[in-house]
C-alpha cells in the first residue's frame, strides 16, 4: 500500500511534504506536453519550474516528452544516449522506422531526462494516423489545422513509443504517464484505446472553450450550464480540436485541473469534474541575504530608468525619482488577459493622477507579443541619443579630472572659470541639440505590422494617451517577449519584473496565470482578479491580500464598468503610497513566496499519481479511497502590524535615507513582524487520513 509522511518544517510554518513512498524504483514516470523545452506560455513554465522536485523524488526514472526542434535541443538540450535498454529500444524502432527520436538532459534546474519527437520528419505518416485516429474514435482533423495535425502526428509517435516500451516491460516496471492540455490528448487516447498498459493523467490547463467564449464577450461564468457546447465548438471551428481535449478528459484514469474555478468551467465544458485540482507552484530559491530581494529591485529599476531616459529623451520633464513602473505581460489575448479594462483605467488615473496635481509619473509597459517587423527607428535613436550624452558627459568628465589633478599636482586649487573650454561646450551644446525632437516619444517600440487594427493600439487611441508632457501615465507598448539580447531593453523577463513597481494582470479568463505568481515570489505587488487560479487561490489563502500586496480585482460579481472603477482605485491608492510604504509592502508580498513553493505544492501531483496508478493496477498499488489533500483552511494572517501610514511604524534603525524626500527607509521592524507572522500561522493544511 502507499504510504506518505508529512513534516512540518518549512520557515513560515507550511507543512513541507517530505517523504512520498511510491515505490518509484518499480515504476517509470514520463510527463509529455508539447511545450518540453518549448516556451510558448504558461505550461513551459509549469514543466520547468516543477522538474526540481519531480527529479528528486524520481531521478533517473523521469522523462519528459515533447516535440523536437533543432533551435530548442541546440539552446537548451545536452543530447546523450538513454541508459535504460528498454526506452533506447522503443525509440530506435520509431527511428528506423521513419520517425527520428532524440534523448538528452534539458539543461534546467534539475536537468530531467527529455525524450523529442521530431513530428516535421514523421509527417508523412499523417493521413494514415488520421485514418487510425477515425478508426479509434470517430475524430476527424481538419486538413488546414496545422496545429490539430502536429498534435496528433506527435500523439501517435508518443502511443507508438509505449507500446513499444511496454511490450518489452511486461509489468514491471510499471507506466505511469501524465500528459498536460490536448495537444497531448490524442496519445493519451490512442494508448487507451489501444490498451497499452500504462496508468494515466490528463491535465488541463484551460479549456478550449472556454478560451474562446469568452474571449468573444460572453457572459462566460453566469451561463456555464446553458452553452450547447458541441454546437459553440463548431460554430468557433474548434469542434475536433474540442473533441480531443474531451476525450483525452475521459479518457485517463485521473483527470486534474490547475485550479478550483477552471474546476468547475471544465465540468460544464468537457462533462468531467476533475478528480483533483493541481494548483501550479514555482520553484522558490531562496536567498542567504534577508533583503536581497530589495536591492535587485533597485539595480533592475535603475536599468529601466536607463531605457526610460532614452525612450523619452527631450521629454524628461518628470523626476524619475518619483516614477513608478508598471507593467502587463503574457500571450496576447487582448480581452481574456483583461487588457481592455487596464487601458480604460490607465485613462481614469491619468485623469485623477492630474486633477489631484501629483508629482508621480507612471510608466505603463504592455510585454505582449504580436506581429512586428523589428523595431522603430525612433525607439532605437532614444537609446542612441542617450548613449551619446553619456559619452559626451564621460569625455568631459575626464578632461575635467585631468586638469583637476594637474592643478592640484602644482598646488592650486583649479580657476573654474577655465577648467573647461570652448571646444568642451561645443561638444555639449551639439549633444543636447541632438535632445530635441518634433514628435512625442513613441508608444510602440517596434513597427506593427497591424498598425490599424492592434487592439492595444486602438484603445490607445481612443482614450488619447499619447505621452504627451501632460499626461501622468505614460505608455511603452513593448509587443515582443523581453530579452536581455535587445539592443533596446537588454533585460531577461525576471530582471525586468524585479526592476519594475506593480505588476497589473486584471484577467477575465486565466485558468491560473503565472505572472501574478512570478511578481509575488520577487516581492513585487501585483493586480489579479477573481477569475483567475491565482487570484482565487489566494483570496482562499490570505486574510487580507491588499496588504501583502495582491490586490484583486472582482471580475466575478461586478461590471465590466465597476472593475474598471476598483482596478483605477487600486492603482491610485498604490501611487499615493511612500516609497518607505512600498518597501514594507515588497516584503511582505515576498513572504507569501512558500505558499507557491512547488515543494509545498507539489503534493497534488503526487496525490493524482498514486491515485491513477491504484485505478490502473488495482491489485498491485492498492490505495484507501483518500480524499485529495485539502487546502482549506490554511490562511495568512492579517500582517502583524499593518502601518497605515508610515508614521505609524517605529524607526528604530534607519540605515539611510533615499533621494524621495522624507522617506526614510528601515527593514528591521518588518523582519520582526515577518516572525511575529510565522508564528502566528498555525492550521495546515489537512491531509485527511493517513492510510496504512
Ligand atoms: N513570460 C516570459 N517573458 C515575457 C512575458 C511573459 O517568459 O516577456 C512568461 C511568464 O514568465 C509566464 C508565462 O510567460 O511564466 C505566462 O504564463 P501565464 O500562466 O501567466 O499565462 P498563459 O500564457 O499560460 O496563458
Ligand atoms: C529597495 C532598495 C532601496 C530603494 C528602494 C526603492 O528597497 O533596497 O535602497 O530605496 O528599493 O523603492 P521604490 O519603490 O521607490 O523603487
Ligand atoms: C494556461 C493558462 C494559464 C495557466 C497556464 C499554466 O496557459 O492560460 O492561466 O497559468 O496554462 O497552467
Amino acid at each position: 500500500p502507499l504510504t506518505r509522511s508529512l513534516s512540518m518544517s518549512s520557515l513560515s510554518g507550511l507543512p513541507l511534504w517530505e517523504e512520498e513512498e511510491l515505490p518509484v524504483e518499480n515504476l517509470l514516470l514520463f510527463e509529455v506536453a508539447w511545450e518540453v523545452t518549448n516556451k510558448v506560455g504558461g505550461i513551459y513554465t509549469v514543466i520547468q519550474t516543477k522538474a526540481k522536485i519531480t527529479v528528486d523524488e524520481w531521478g533517473e526514472n523521469l522523462f519528459m516528452m515533447g516535440p523536437y526542434y533543432e533551435h530548442n535541443i541546440n539552446t537548451q538540450v545536452e543530447k546523450c544516449e538513454p541508459s535504460n535498454p528498454a526506452i533506447k529500444k522503443a525509440m530506435g524502432a520509431l527511428t528506423e522506422n521513419g520517425c527520428p527520436v532524440y534523448f538528452g538532459r534539458w539543461l534546467i534546474e534539475g536537468s530531467p531526462y527529455v525524450i523529442l519527437f521530431d513530428t516535421k520528419a514523421a509527417a508523412w505518416n499523417v493521413d494514415r494516423w488520421k485514418g487510425d485516429l477515425w478508426d479509434t474514435c470517430g475524430i476527424g482533423l481538419p486538413f488546414h489545422d496545422i496545429e490539430a495535425n502536429d498534435s496528433l502526428i506527435f500523439g501517435s509517435m508518443v502511443a507508438w513509443f509505449f507500446k513499444e516500451l511496454t511490450d518489452q516491460l511486461g509489468d514491471s516496471p510499471n507506466v505511469l504517464a501524465h500528459f498536460h492540455e490536448w495537444q497531448a490528448g490524442a496519445g493519451l487516447i490512442l494508448c487507451r484505446s489501444r490498451k497499452i498498459p500504462i496508468a494515466s493523467i490528463f491535465t488541463t490547463h484551460a479549456t478550449l472553450l472556454g478560451r474562446y467564449l469568452c474571449a468573444g464577450n460572453v457572459d462566460f461564468y453566469n451561463n456555464l450550464d446553458k452553452f450547447n457546447i458541441d454546437q459553440e465548438a463548431g460554430e468557433r471551428q474548434i469542434y475536433h480540436r474540442y473533441c480531443l481535449e474531451r476525450a483525452a478528459a475521459h479518457c485517463a484514469h485521473v483527470f486534474t485541473t490547475v485550479s478550483q474555478i477552471t474546476a468547475v468551467e471544465a465540468t460544464h465544458m468537457l462533462h468531467r469534474k476533475p478528480d483533483v485540482v493541481t494548483p501550479n507552484g514555482l520553484n522558490i530559491r531562496k536567498f542567504s541575504a534577508m533583503h536581497e530581494f530589495q536591492n535587485l529591485h533597485s539595480t533592475n529599476k535603475g536599468r529601466i530608468q536607463e531605457f526610460i531616459r532614452g525612450h523619452f529623451y527631450g521629454h524628461l520633464d518628470f523626476n524619475l525619482q518619483k516614477t513608478l513602473f508598471f507593467f502587463i505581460a503574457g500571450r496576447y489575448e487582448f480581452s481574456n488577459k483583461g487588457a481592455d479594462i487596464f487601458l480604460e483605467s490607465l485613462s481614469r488615473l491619468n485623469y485623477l493622477l492630474r486633477v489631484h496635481k501629483s508629482d508621480v509619473t507612471v510608466v505603463v509597459f504592455f510585454i505582449m507579443p504580436a506581429k512586428t517587423n523589428n523595431y522603430n527607428i525612433e525607439t532605437l535613436k532614444g537609446q542612441a541619443v542617450r548613449k551619446q550624452l553619456w559619452d559626451t558627459a564621460h569625455t568631459v568628465k575626464e578632461k575635467f579630472g585631468t586638469r583637476l589633478y594637474e592643478a592640484l599636482l602644482k598646488g592650486d586649487l583649479p580657476d573654474m572659470n577655465t577648467i573647461l573650454d570652448r571646444d568642451d561646450f561645443t561638444i555639449m551644446k551639439r549633444a543636447i541639440y541632438a535632445t530635441q525632437r518634433h514628435s512625442l516619444p513613441p508608444v510602440t517600440t517596434h513597427n506593427m505590422l497591424d498598425d490599424a487594427s492592434d487592439p492595444i493600439l486602438a484603445n490607445i487611441r481612443r482614450i488619447g494617451l499619447f505621452n504627451a508632457r501632460v499626461d501622468r501615465v505614460k505608455i511603452v507598448f513593448h509587443p515582443e517577449f523581453l530579452s536581455s539580447a535587445s539592443p533596446l531593453l537588454p533585460m531577461d523577463y525576471e530582471e525586468f519584473v524585479r526592476g519594475c513597481h506593480l505588476g497589473v494582470f486584471p484577467s477575465y479568463y486565466e485558468p491560473w496565470g503565472y505572472t501574478p505568481g512570478e511578481c509575488t515570489v520577487m516581492g513585487i505587488p501585483s493586480v489579479t482578479t477573481n477569475l483567475s487560479g491565482f487570484g482565487c487561490f489566494m483570496e482562499e489563502h490570505v486574510s487580507d491580500p491588499t496588504a501583502y500586496g495582491i490586490y484583486i480585482v472582482d471580475r466575478r460579481f461586478r461590471s465590466a464598468e465597476e472593475s474598471c472603477n476598483q482596478l483605477t482605485q487600486f492603482m491610485f491608492g498604490f501611487c499615493q503610497q511612500s516609497r518607505r510604504q512600498r518597501i514594507i509592502q515588497r516584503n511582505r508580498t515576498e513572504r507569501l513566496s512558500d505558499l507557491l513553493d512547488w515543494r509545498y505544492l507539489g503534493r497534488f501531483y503526487m496525490h493524482a499519481r498514486s491515485l491513477a496508478l491504484s485505478r490502473a493496477f488495482p491489485e498491485k498499488f492498492w490505495m484507501e479511497p483518500l480524499a485529495p489533500p485539502q487546502t482549506e483552511g490554511f490562511r495568512y494572517p492579517r500582517p502583524g502590524s499593518v502601518p497605515p501610514s508610515p508614521s505609524a511604524s517605529v524607526h528604530s534603525t534607519p540605515h539611510h535615507s533615499d533621494e524621495e524626500d522624507g522617506d526614510e527607509e528601515e527593514l528591521y521592524d518588518e523582519d520582526e513582524e515577518a516572525k511575529r507572522d510565522r508564528q502566528n500561522i498555525k492550521a495546515p493544511f489537512s491531509l485527511g487520513p493517513t492510510p496504512e
